[in-house]
C-alpha cells in the first residue's frame, strides 16, 4: 500500500522536517492516520494506521485504482464517524501544534463543507479546527484560546487558488499557536495571525471524515477522499513541499471515479409558461455543468439551447411556432467531459385561439407520491396540453427532499410533455425551493398566462387578497384587460367549502363555509364574469352551483372548484348540504377541462379512472 510505504521509508526524513516545536516528541508518527485500501475498509468499520477507529454512515463506496484506494462520498450523507471514546479522543487532540493533511478530489465545490473536521463550526461558540472547502477554495478553520481567552470565533482563511473539480489535490494545513497556514500540492497559498495560543475543544467535540460535522448540522463532501493524517507536531514549509512531492503522480492524473459521484439527473426535465412562442426546459443535476437542449420539429436536426454552468438548468426556447409539436432531449456536462443526457420527449406549443384544447387539474398533491403519480399518469393518458396543480405541491417547502424525491417523481412523466402551472399553497410555507423550481414571471406569487381562448389568473391566498391588496388590484386591471372567451381563476384556499371542520365544526355548529378572506374576490368575478375558479387545500371534492353576489344562480355565474384530492390525507364533508352545493366527494380525484370555442366539459376521476362528476358549459346558448 503506496501510503504505508511512504511512512515507512520517509520517517527519518519526516523527523528532520517538522520543526524544533516536537522536541518532547518520538519522531513523527502521527496522532491519528487513516488511509483506505482493501485491508482497512471492513464494511462499515475503517481500522486506522494509527489512532482511533472511524464508522462509516450513509455508505461511502470504496474504489482502486492504480495509487491504491479510497472512499467516494456522494455529499448526501456518507461520512465516517471516528468512534473513540471521549476520553481517548480527548487524549489525543492536538492543543498547541496542529499538520492535518489529506488527499482528495472535490466534485461539487459549495460554502462550508469539511474534508475533515473536529470543531463546533455552526452556530455560536465555535471551537476546533476543520480543513475543507468553500464554492471556489479549500478552507482551513480553527479557533483558539486566543488573546482574549477564546471569543468563540473560528479564523477561516481560504486558499488563493481556485480547487480544480474533479483532481485530487494534496491539502495540509498548520497551526504552531501563532500562525495558521494552508498549502494546496505544496504551495503556501494562506496564512493568518489571527488566533493565539492553544486550540479551544468543546466538551463534545465530533470528529468526522467526509463532512463538516457538529452538534447543530453536517454538510457532506462529495468527491474522493484516499488519505486523512493528524499531527501534534508543526511541519515546515520544506515537509509540505516533500510530501507533496511524493503525492505529485496522484495529483497529475485523472482519479477513479464512485458511481455514486458521476453525473446524474436530481430532477429529471419538466416544462414550464408555455406559450404559442416559447417554452422553458427545466432539469437539476447533481453538480454543476453547462445544460442545454437540442429540440427541433423532428430528432434529425435539432437546434440547440446553451445554458449556463449551474444544477438547476433553466432554459428557455423561444421563436417557436404556435401550436407545434417538437422533440427535445436535455442534456449536461461537467468538467470531465462526463455527459448525461435525458431521454427523447416531446412538447407542442400553446394552441392558437381557436383551436379546442384540454387541460388537468389537481390539487395537494403533498407527500404522497404513490397516489399523485397514479393520477398524473392517468392524466398523461388522456393527453392534455398542460395542467395546474392547486397549492399544496408538496408537504414542507424549506424540505428540497421532499421536491426531488416525491413532488418530481410522483408527476413524471407528465410534467416533462407538458407544461406545469403551479400555485402556490400554504404547504410551500413560501419557501425558495418554489420559486427556484418553478419559472414563472414576476411577481412569481401571482401571475397570468394564455392558452387558446382562456385567461388564466394565478393568485397567493396566503398572502393579502383584499380589496386594497396587490393582488386584488392586479386582478381587477388584469380582467378588465381580458377579452378572453374562458376566464379562470386559480388559488389555494376555497372561497365555498363544506368542510367538515375548517371553517367551523358542522357535526356541532355553524360554518363559515369556506375562507372569508377571499370572498370579496368574488366582487371581481361577478364584474368580469370569471367561468370557474379553481382551489385546494380542503382534500376532497365540491363543486359549487353558478354563483353570483354570493347566490346560486342558474346563468352567468361562477362556479368554484375544490380538486384538493391530488394525494394528501383525505378530509371529509360536513353532514349539512350548504346551499351552493352541486357535488361534494370524499376521494383523491383529479379533472380533466375540454375546451371548444364557446363549449367546455369538464369531468372529474375518482383514483380508479372513474368518472364522478360531469359538467358542459355552452355559452352559445346566450347562458353564462
Ligand atoms: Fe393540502
Ligand atoms: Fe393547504
Amino acid at each position: 500500500m503506496r501510503v504505508l510505504i511512504l511512512y515507512c521509508c520517509c520517517a527519518h526524513l519526516l523527523a528532520a522536517l517538522f520543526t524544533s516545536s516536537v522536541i518532547a516528541h518520538q519522531g513523527p508518527d502521527p496522532v491519528a492516520h487513516w488511509f483506505f485500501s482493501k485491508t482497512t475498509v471492513e464494511g462499515d468499520r475503517i481500522k486506522p494506521r494509527l489512532g482511533p477507529e472511524t464508522l462509516a454512515e450513509g455508505g461511502p463506496a470504496y474504489v482502486e485504482d492504480q495509487f491504491g484506494g479510497a472512499l467516494a462520498f456522494d455529499g448526501a450523507d456518507d461520512r465516517l464517524m471516528v468512534s473513540a471514546d471521549e476520553s481517548d479522543l480527548a487524549s489525543r487532540l492536538p492543543h498547541q501544534f496542529l499538520t492535518v493533511a489529506a488527499t482528495l478530489t472535490v466534485d461539487h465545490p459549495r460554502e462550508g463543507v469539511a474534508v475533515v473536521s473536529l470543531a463546533q463550526i455552526h452556530g455560536e461558540g465555535q471551537k476546533g479546527w476543520f480543513l475543507g472547502y468553500n464554492e471556489r477554495a479549500f478552507c482551513f478553520g480553527l479557533a483558539s484560546l486566543g488573546r482574549d481567552d477564546g471569543n468563540g470565533r473560528m479564523t477561516v482563511i481560504e486558499a488563493e487558488s481556485p480547487l480544480k473539480v474533479g483532481r485530487s489535490h494534496r491539502v495540509v494545513a498548520t497551526y504552531d499557536g501563532r500562525q495558521m497556514r494552508l498549502y494546496v500540492d505544496g504551495k503556501l497559498e494562506a496564512s493568518s495571525d489571527e488566533q493565539q495560543g492553544p486550540i479551544i475543544y468543546g466538551a463534545r467535540t465530533i470528529c468526522a471524515i467526509g463532512a463538516a460535522a457538529d452538534t447543530d448540522e453536517s454538510v457532506f463532501h462529495q468527491g474522493l477522499i484516499r488519505d486523512v493524517v493528524v499531527y501534534d507536531i508543526v511541519a515546515t514549509n520544506k515537509w509540505v513541499a516533500h510530501d507533496a512531492e511524493e503525492w505529485g503522480e496522484v495529483a497529475k492524473a485523472d482519479p477513479v471515479v464512485s458511481p455514486n459521484n458521476d453525473l446524474q439527473f436530481v430532477v429529471r426535465p419538466y416544462l414550464q409558461m408555455v406559450t404559442q412562442t416559447s417554452i422553458t426546459v427545466m432539469w437539476e443535476t447533481n453538480q454543476q455543468s453547462p445544460g442545454q437542449v437540442r429540440y427541433g420539429l423532428d430528432e434529425s436536426t435539432p437546434s440547440v439551447a446553451l445554458g449556463p454552468e449551474t444544477t438547476l438548468h433553466e432554459i428557455k426556447l423561444s421563436g417557436l411556432d404556435p401550436e407545434t409539436p417538437y422533440y427535445y432531449r436535455v442534456e449536461s456536462v461537467d468538467s470531465r467531459d462526463r455527459k448525461i443526457a435525458s431521454e427523447l420527449l416531446s412538447f407542442q406549443t400553446a394552441n392558437r385561439r381557436e383551436t379546442p384544447f384540454a387541460f388537468g387539474v389537481l390539487g395537494d398533491t403533498q407527500f404522497n407520491p404513490r397516489v399523485s403519480k397514479t393520477l398524473t399518469d392517468m392524466l398523461w393518458m388522456q393527453r392534455p396540453n398542460f395542467f395546474v396543480i392547486a397549492g399544496d405541491l408538496v408537504d414542507s417547502g424549506p424540505e428540497k427532499w421532499q421536491w426531488t424525491e416525491q413532488f418530481f417523481p410522483g408527476i413524471t412523466p407528465l410534467a416533462s410533455r407538458v407544461c406545469l402551472f403551479p400555485v402556490i399553497g400554504n404547504h410551500e410555507q413560501n419557501a425558495k425551493h418554489y420559486y427556484n423550481y418553478m419559472s414563472l414571471p414576476e411577481p412569481e406569487y401571482y401571475y397570468q398566462f394564455t392558452y387558446g381562448n382562456a385567461d388564466f389568473f394565478i393568485l397567493d391566498s396566503n398572502k393579502e387578497c383584499g380589496t386594497e391588496s396587490e393582488q386584488w388590484k392586479w386582478l381587477a386591471e388584469a380582467l378588465e384587460a381580458s377579452d378572453a372567451v374562458w376566464k379562470f381563476v386559480s388559488y389555494h384556499h376555497p372561497s365555498y367549502s363544506s368542510d367538515e371542520d375548517d371553517y367551523g365544526d358542522m357535526w356541532r355548529g355553524r360554518s363559515a363555509y369556506g375562507d372569508q378572506r377571499l370572498r370579496s374576490l368574488s366582487k371581481l368575478y361577478d364584474k368580469y364574469g370569471v367561468d370557474i375558479v379553481w382551489n385546494g387545500h380542503i382534500h376532497s371534492y365540491e363543486r359549487t352551483w353558478p354563483l353570483k353576489h354570493d347566490k346560486v344562480v342558474e346563468q352567468d355565474g361562477t362556479i368554484y372548484l375544490v380538486t384538493g384530492g391530488g394525494g394528501g390525507g383525505l378530509e371529509v364533508a360536513g353532514p349539512i348540504k350548504p346551499y351552493f352545493q352541486n357535488n361534494v366527494k370524499h376521494g383523491h380525484h383529479y379533472c380533466l377541462v375540454a375546451v371548444n370555442g364557446r363549449t367546455l366539459e369538464f369531468k372529474a376521476f375518482d383514483q380508479e379512472g372513474r368518472l364522478f362528476d360531469y359538467l358542459k358549459i355552452d355559452k352559445r346558448l346566450g347562458g353564462e
